[in-house]
């Protein structure tokens, strides 16, 4: 792996893919994700006893079965995810448990589900204890624990701490194992997630954190993740986290744990954005090119609909321009990155908060391509209709061969549910 990535201003090819012909074959906009990049970051983490896909960042059933027949395994954090990840072929029992259910509620239907395909329950909250023990008699459990501290690319991506709604309190851990042995179920997991795209300083606090409630659950305990959180360079000059030390980190917190038990634990790890995020691109064409007082606008087809990190979290998405005449070289300019919604936060080149900024591109022509990277995860799966746009395709690219593997939505389909009531 490099120390750090390079993100090209012309991009005429994704994995050996030529962008024109994607576009050709299923128009723009259009999500593109290139297997061997999931692949690899697989790989990455292969110290880790388990990895555990966090398919919210991108649950395409094509996705989750390139990464189930690569070896990870999968988290669900609703009863759709549970369905995806059985759709997608993975087993609801095996040892370690192929699904876990992560969450810090059980609606009707999840708490349905993993009672169906008895599946391994995460508990985010002491609710939870209670309304899987009404209805099963034994059984194991592991805990989300909030240490009490958090930290995220964003505030919106903190998980720990007291603002956080995330886990099981930790000053109550001691009552949840209690409340679960009242029902007969005992705690054979603990996990922590302190927040997504976080840093390694951060993370490392976990380990303590850990090790202290590990030390409360007992001979009970199998397994202990270190949740996801792991963070991708999306901007030139941001490095990739040293993955060998933090292993190393969380391999002597399990070794530590392991010298007061008689059996071995498993350690887990629960990535989303690292597996998936630096795979995928959004390609988008540029339809109008206009000035506003001293700034220039290049204006797409796709929008806060396709990808919504900018508008929700100011978030940084590196982009390249495919010029529609194949040219490899053009002149740079700052511009403002904006898409078709009737909506002036429909800006891909913001700040957090809001504020627009600027970003220095290839000079382009209406018509030419705009690759956003860095699209892969919390991309498509949180796109939306608004505006009654469509959600767009999904292609994936594996040795050079490119599936649609999502077609776009149709019209038809967005309405479909819908009704006009009678006169
Ligand atoms: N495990 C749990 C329990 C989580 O809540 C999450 C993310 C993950 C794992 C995976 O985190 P990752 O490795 O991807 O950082 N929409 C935001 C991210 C929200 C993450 C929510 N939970 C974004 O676009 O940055």
């Amino acid at each position: 792996m490099p120390a750090t990535p390079t993100f090209p201003h012309i991009r005429q090819q994704i994995a050996g893919v030529a962008v024109a012909d994607i576009v050709a074959d299923v128009g723009t906009p259009v999500y593109v994700y290139d297997a061997a990049k999931i692949v690899e970051r697989i790989e990455d983490l292969a110290a880790f006893d388990v990895v555990r896909f966090a398919q919210k960042a991108c649950s395409n059933l094509a996705v989750l079965d390139l990464c189930r027949r690569h070896g990870t395994l999968v988290d669900a954090v609703s009863g759709w995810e549970i369905r995806r990840a059985l759709a997608a072929g993975y087993p609801d029992h095996g040892q370690p448990p192929p699904i876990v259910y992560t969450a810090d509620i059980f609606d009707r239907e999840s708490l349905d589900l993993v009672i169906q395909h008895q599946l391994h329950v995460n508990c985010g909250s002491p609710d939870m204890i209670d309304q899987l023990g009404d209805h099963l008699s034994g059984g194991e459990i592991s805990l989300r624990v909030n240490p009490g501290f958090g930290h995220g690319h964003s505030q919106k991506t903190n998980t720990g701490g007291a603002q956080s709604k995330h886990g099981i309190w930790y000053e109550e851990l001691s009552d949840c194992i209690e409340r679960a042995a009242a029902r007969g179920m005992a705690v054979t997991g603990l996990h922590m997630h302190i927040g997504s795209g976080t840093d390694l300083q951060h993370l490392s606090r976990v380990c303590d954190a850990m090790e202290q409630m590990a030390r409360h659950v007992g001979s009970t305990l199998v397994s202990i993740s270190a949740g996801g959180g792991l963070p991708v360079p999306y901007k030139e000059g941001e490095a990739y986290v040293d993955l060998d030390a933090y292993f190393q980190l969380w391999d002597a917190t399990r070794k530590r744990l392991e010298s007061g038990l008689e059996h071995g634990l498993r350690l887990e790890i629960e990535p989303g954005r690292y597996l998936t995020a630096e795979s995928g691109y959004l390609i988008s064409e540029i339809r109008a090119i206009k000035r506003m007082g001293g700034n220039l606008f290049y204006l797409l087809d796709a929008g806060f609909n396709d990808l919504a990190r900018p508008i929700l979290y100011g978030a940084y998405h590196p982009m390249s321009l495919a010029p529609a005449d194949g040219s490899q070289d053009r002149p740079m300019q700052a511009v403002v990155v904006g898409g078709p919604l009737c909506e002036s936060g429909d800006i891909f080149t913001q700040e957090e908060g809001g504020f627009v900024s600027s970003r220095t591109l290839p000079k382009a022509e209406v018509g030419d391509y705009l690759v956003i990277g860095g699209a892969g995860a919390y991309g498509a799966v949180m796109a939306s209709n608004y505006n009654s746009k469509p959600l767009a395709p999904e292609v994936l690219i594996t040795h050079g061969a490119t599936h649609v593997i999502r077609r776009r939505q149709t019209f038809e389909e967005l309405i479909a549910a819908e009704r006009i009531l009678p006169e």
